[in-house]
């Protein structure tokens, strides 16, 4: 099955733009097994954007020669030969967003040329779609057409939220579909989307998830979206959001030169295992009473008698603490129930105890804990 669990992987948009060649994803690639990321769990490397010739060749898209000049059949075995998965994009349009051919119209022979190419995972974007068509047809001609290719393909809708593809996506054969516009490297940016699809999650399943974009953890306010960038605790808030959240896990940092803390962020086990729960549940939301944007509190059932708190102080401008608190009745605990909940530190491992009637604890802004709890006999 596709899509089992969140995908994982890189992506050549966030830091390099346009500016990508085959050397680049090779390069990508060894740093994927070499620097760890592999044994993490992150899996696919796609090209975005910007890949292709300007023009059809009798029909067919080309990879430009100057860029790719080995082909994409060899750098697909390159990826497939370190134990990686190949992701390419297309879009729904005319042109794709950076003005290249696009597969409307051309839907079954640009899949069966995916295919060719050992694709295993395409990205299609929105831009430059027909007024005339209808988006909801155009995702699902796509779908068919890749399930028509002959190989597994993991089907990356992209449409920016538009039409609330929460509603339709899954039933017209994404596997992961994008909920909102493009991520830039500054606070505001990963904390608008988070807000924006606290709502939008409860479709999270095996098959089919909500992706919340591209992860700019590590930027550092470099390359292609990289505006201001953000603090390591920043980076670690917005990790930890996208892990709870069920999000795909895609990173846009250039991997081949990630500093140590953007490395542990990336790879955290705790909060990759989390994400990639087998049960997939989306989380739901314990709004802090005495806020309403600037805490947030997520609570992600876990397979077996487990699950996970998130809690996030989202304040970004004030040196202000919040004290959030969390009661076991909100966890569905009673007291009559003889029950209490051993908490872990979901990214350091720290085992913090048991806890009989809830926690209080103080963050300070910027600051996000996560803790894994295990429902046990008080
Ligand atoms: C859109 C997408 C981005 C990226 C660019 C490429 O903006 O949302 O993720 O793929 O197109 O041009």
């Amino acid at each position: 099955m596709l899509a089992e669990r969140p995908p994982m992987g890189w992506n050549s948009w966030n830091t390099f733009g346009k500016e990508i060649n085959e050397l680049l994803i090779r390069e990508t690639a060894d740093a994927m097994v070499s620097e760890g990321y592999r044994d993490a769990g992150y899996e696919y490397v796609i090209i975005d954007d910007c890949w292709s010739l300007k023009e059809r060749v009798d029909g067919k898209l080309v990879p430009d020669p100057a860029l790719f000049p080995g082909g994409m059949e060899a750098l697909s075995e390159y990826i497939h030969s370190r134990g990686l998965k190949f992701g390419m994009y297309s879009c729904a349009g005319f042109k794709t967003c950076a003005g290249y051919p696009s597969s409307y119209g051309h839907e079954f022979e640009d899949a069966k040329q995916f295919a060719a190419w050992g694709v295993d995972y395409l990205k299609y974007d929105y831009c430059n779609f027909p007024n005339s068509a209808n988006t909801k047809n155009a995702y699902l001609t796509m779908a068919a057409a890749l399930r028509c290719s002959g190989r597994d393909i993991l089907f990356a809708a992209c449409n920016w939220g538009e039409k609330e593809p929460s509603r339709w996506m899954r039933s017209h054969g994404a596997h992961t579909y994008r909920s909102t516009g493009d991520i830039f490297d500054v606070p505001k940016s990963y904390i608008d989307i988070f807000e924006s699809q606290l709502g939008n999650v409860e479709g999270n399943a095996p098959g089919c998830f909500n992706d919340m974009d591209m992860l700019v953890c590590g930027m550092r306010g470099r390359g292609n979206v990289g505006l201001g960038g953000c603090t390591d605790d920043q980076y670690l808030q917005h990790f930890a959001m996208w892990a709870l959240m069920g999000s795909p896990l895609i990173i846009g940092t250039d991997i081949r030169n990630a500093d140590g803390p953007t490395k542990s962020i990336l790879q955290n086990p705790g909060l990759i295992a989390i994400n990639q729960d087998e049960e997939c549940r989306p989380p739901f939301t314990l709004r802090q009473q005495f806020q309403s944007k600037e805490a947030c509190t997520l609570v992600k059932l876990l397979k077996g008698n487990r699950l996970a708190l998130g809690l996030f102080n989202l304040r970004q401008d004030s040196e202000d603490d919040i004290t959030f608190v969390v009661s076991l009745d909100d966890l569905g605990i009673h007291s009559e129930s003889g029950k209490a909940l051993h908490l872990t530190d979901a990214v350091t491992g720290e085992d913090m105890g048991e806890v009989k009637d809830g926690l209080h604890l103080r963050l300070a802004s910027q600051k996000t804990k996560v803790l894994l709890g295990e429902i046990v006999d008080g």
